[in-house]
């Protein structure tokens, strides 16, 4: 942890020079991951995939992508869907993203076929922290698999490769989705970005400003439709179904190496190690960016089959936090009732995190909700296990405690719908 190593500095009475300067702040590496942004799968039937996801959980399409073009024009017939969604619950441009599983495999040559993760997404702090941190792995034999700037999404990125061959992003500045819920029109690209740019780049107000000056239709982007009746009166506000999806993560992935994949995103990356259990002889790491418990939980490969998933992927689950533990329940509810299925996994294994449940979506994926994540402060410590509430799977309460830390964590900005 950098608190750790700082102190490691100052043994001496002074500090040493740190290995980098993030902000003007000592650190071991030139970026700061500070929350889990986005996650990206790749499904088998994305028009049944964006229909589940928007359906049940409401997330809203903020741009489609149609990879069709990157295929040559003889095999277009093979592949009768070549549009992927980027997809979203707030105002970031994209939380969840969905892409044609097939057509990829097809296009990217080196695709990781043990996985459907297509990539776990972190933001840093700004573009410095991407462009340095790209050199900075770079130069430490971390396999990239791209930089540059998203179109749709505006956000610039560096793609390194997890031990697994699990694609992570380091981002700064997504494209932030207003009032009018339209997307940043197409005509607002003003140009590609295949690489991280030289530095210092011009700001997104510079760059808005010259597309309106070439008449860009600000309404020509996209705006996503509820697709449901808004019924549900949820804390006073109607919306499409009893619940609003305020936070995404964690991300639960099988790995198969533990001790090599906590190396990585805790050396590496610079996520700080929570806790580890022992499950079933089963060793299991939680890993975090903020103050959240986790945002990344690693459990060996072993324990796949054993949780009865599928061994086409090393997804275990997507992670959606919901406003409160009403809006928990609700939500069980209202998915039991069109026809999702949902499982109660034994709670020992998602430490952090009290009463919860996970859907199954069309794939057989797994999408955990939750409403509450305990919060870690400066010295880094977990509650101990003992304070925890104990969780019956069968006998849910009516209401539950609030913990000293209830509420606490990433607020939701802004309204629900
Ligand atoms: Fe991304």
């Amino acid at each position: 942890m950098a608190h750790e190593n700082d102190a490691e500095r100052m043994k001496d009475g002074a500090p040493a020079q740190p290995a980098c300067l993030v902000g003007g702040l000592g650190m071991d590496r030139p970026f700061h991951i500070r929350r889990l942004g986005h996650f990206g799968m790749d499904v088998e039937d994305v028009e049944l995939s964006r229909e589940f996801y928007a359906r049940n959980f409401g997330f809203r399409v903020a741009d489609p992508i149609d990879f069709g073009p990157r295929l040559p024009a003889e095999e277009r017939a093979d592949f009768p869907q070549t549009t992927g969604y980027f997809m979203r619950h707030g105002a970031d441009h994209h939380s969840f993203v969905i892409f044609p599983r097939k057509l990829r495999m097809r296009l990217l040559p080196h695709y990781n076929k043990r996985t459907t993760i297509n990539q776990i997404t972190w933001q840093v702090g700004s573009l410095r922290e991407v462009a340095e941190g790209f050199r900075w792995l770079d130069a430490r034999g971390v396999k990239i698999a791209r930089s540059g700037r998203d179109n749709p999404g505006s956000n610039w990125h560096a793609y390194p490769l997890d031990p697994d061959g699990h694609t992570n992003e380091i981002y700064y500045g997504i494209e932030q989705i207003g009032w009018d819920g339209f997307s940043k029109p197409a005509g607002m690209h003003r140009r590609d970005y295949h690489t991280t740019p030289a530095l210092p780049h011009r700001s997104e107000y510079a760059e808005v400003m010259e597309g309106l000056a070439h008449d860009v239709d600000v309404t020509s982007g996209t705006r996503g439709e509820e697709p449901l009746e808004e019924v549900h009166d949820v804390s006073g506000v109607l919306l499409g179904r009893p619940f609003k999806v305020t936070k995404i993560g964690p991300v639960r992935i099988f790995v198969e190496d533990v001790a090599r994949s906590v190396d990585f995103y805790t050396r590496v990356m610079g996520l700080r190690l929570t806790e580890e259990i022992v499950w079933n002889g089963h060793r299991c790491a939680f890993l975090r960016a903020n103050v959240e418990h986790h945002s990344l939980a690693l459990y060996p490969l072993a324990l796949r089959a054993q949780l009865g998933l599928s061994p086409d992927t090393t997804l275990f689950s997507i992670g959606v936090q919901v406003a409160d533990y009403q809006q928990l329940k609700d939500a069980l509810v209202f998915l039991s009732g069109r026809n999702t299925q949902i499982r109660k996994l034994p709670p020992e294994l998602f430490p952090g995190v009290d009463y919860t449940a996970f859907a199954v979506d069309p794939d057989g994926r797994l999408v955990q909700l939750y409403y509450y994540m305990e919060t870690i402060g400066w010295d880094g410590r977990p509650r101990p296990p003992e304070l925890r509430p104990r969780i019956d799977n069968d006998d849910w309460p009516a209401y539950v405690p609030a913990q000293s830390d209830a509420f606490c964590g990433e607020t939701f900005m802004g309204p629900w719908s």
